[in-house]
């Protein structure tokens, strides 16, 4: 079974069917830039050009980078404030001609993915899965159930919020070495298993392509750490998976 999934991002909106059964694309992905201001209307309008790209009619799920509760956006840290208070399931559905639509934060539905088809499948215990990109997702998974909008990024660590300090973004703008970089991240990591005491940490986003690059200079961390499986395409899938498992299909 087949179901579409949209990941919206900073700098990228992207889609495609996704095939269930194998947690994978079933057809290349197509991408359109992120708008800017990336304000409702036009991200509206980039989901609505992705998914017609495909001719889709069907169920769709959609991940957003913020807190989302039911389908209203609360938070917008690196998109347009407007966002907060909107309905984007309904915003969407709208463009779609009324098609449903199930919206999701972006790491929680990286993480659906990476806990069912990916680097956290079949774990026990505490599993965090974190995005790195223009900011930090986080997504917590007890025994492969997801606690929804856990939202770390944002912690403060040594006065500064996370995710000002260790994103990709953060790496890039401040010309970081991939050394100087891991040792925020490390810091980041260090922070969290003090709070939570994970039994993995997955670490997902675009970086996790380049995995050997820092996972390696990552020391003192109890828990084991490893690269995100489904890289760049995990938020699409569990953008589906999630459509599919609010009833949709
Ligand atoms: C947002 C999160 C999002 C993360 C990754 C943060 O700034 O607050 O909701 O998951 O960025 O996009």
């Amino acid at each position: 079974m087949n179901v579409f999934g949209v990941d919206i991002g900073g700098s990228g909106i992207k889609g495609a069917p996704v095939d269930l059964e194998r947690g994978d694309l079933a057809e290349p992905r197509h991408k359109v830039l992120t708008p800017h201001p990336a304000a409702p209307d036009g991200v509206a309008d980039c989901v609505a050009e992705v998914v017609n790209h495909f001719g889709w009619s069907g169920p769709i799920g959609v991940t957003f980078p913020g807190v989302v509760t039911g389908s209203t956006i609360r938070t917008a840290a690196n998109v347009d404030k407007s966002w907060i208070g909107v309905d984007a399931a309904a915003l969407i559905g709208e463009r779609l001609g009324g098609q449903r639509v199930t919206v999701l934060n972006d790491a929680d539905a990286a993480g659906v993915a990476e806990v069912k088809f990916g680097a956290g499948r079949d774990r026990k215990g505490l599993v965090a899965v974190l995005t790195f990109g223009t900011g930090i997702g986080s997504a917590l998974f007890t025994d492969g159930k997801l606690v929804p909008n856990t939202e770390l990024g944002h912690l403060e660590l040594h006065g500064h919020e996370a995710e000002k300090r260790a994103s990709t973004k953060a790496k890039d703008d401040k010309e970081l070495s991939w050394e100087e970089w891991a040792h925020r991240v490390q810091k980041y990591l260090a922070h969290l298993e003090m709070l939570f005491s994970p039994e993995l940490f997955v670490i997902g986003g675009g970086v996790s392509r380049k995995a050997d690059k820092f996972v390696p200079l990552l020391k003192g961390i109890r828990a084991e750490i490893v690269p995100a499986q489904l890289q760049n395409n995990a938020g699409i899938v569990g953008a589906a998976m999630t459509a599919a498992a609010a009833g949709q299909v």
